[in-house]
């Protein structure tokens, strides 16, 4: 789960990043405006004292990348915040059509969120769908 970028100077409050490689955290005390967290994003019981987030972003490049997101926001997004995905289809299958894996992965997120906005981020990044939800009421 990530949350850092350009945007971490409007926001009120510290993002959190959770890395799983020394290098995003070391990243995060650099910068000084990200508290990095080295952990599984599959594990969201590891780091519970993370306070409810007002937005998650998943940046993961890994197959099961809807189902971190589901289960992170489960337990760290309020009912009114935003989460986001960025879905890597080569990650998640390097053969099938790209167009193929985007309507599975919104088929399982729409399982909890309500998809507000999703856009194909080609050319700019290749085989990638940007999707913004709100958990479902
Ligand atoms: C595409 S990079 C994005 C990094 C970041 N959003 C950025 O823009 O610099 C994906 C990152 O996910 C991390 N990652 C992969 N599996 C993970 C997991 N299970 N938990 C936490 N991080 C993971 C990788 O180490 C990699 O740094």
């Amino acid at each position: 789960m990530e949350a850092k970028g350009i945007c971490n100077g409007y926001l009120k409050r510290l993002p959190k990043s959770v890395e799983m490689r020394e290098v995003g955290p070391r990243e995060g005390f650099q910068r000084g405006n990200i508290v990095p967290i080295l952990a599984d994003a599959r594990k969201p019981q590891d780091y519970t004292w993370i306070e409810p987030a007002d937005i998650l972003y998943q940046d993961v490049a890994i197959p099961d990348q809807s189902e971190i997101l589901i289960r992170n926001a489960r337990v760290f997004l309020k009912p009114d915040g935003f989460a986001m995905i960025a879905i890597k289809s080569r990650s998640i299958d390097v053969v099938r059509p790209p167009q193929q894996i985007y309507k599975e992965e919104l088929k399982k997120l729409s399982e909890y969120f309500k998809v507000l906005d999703k856009k194909e981020l080609d050319p700019y990044e290749k085989d990638h769908m940007f999707v913004v939800m709100k958990p479902k009421a």
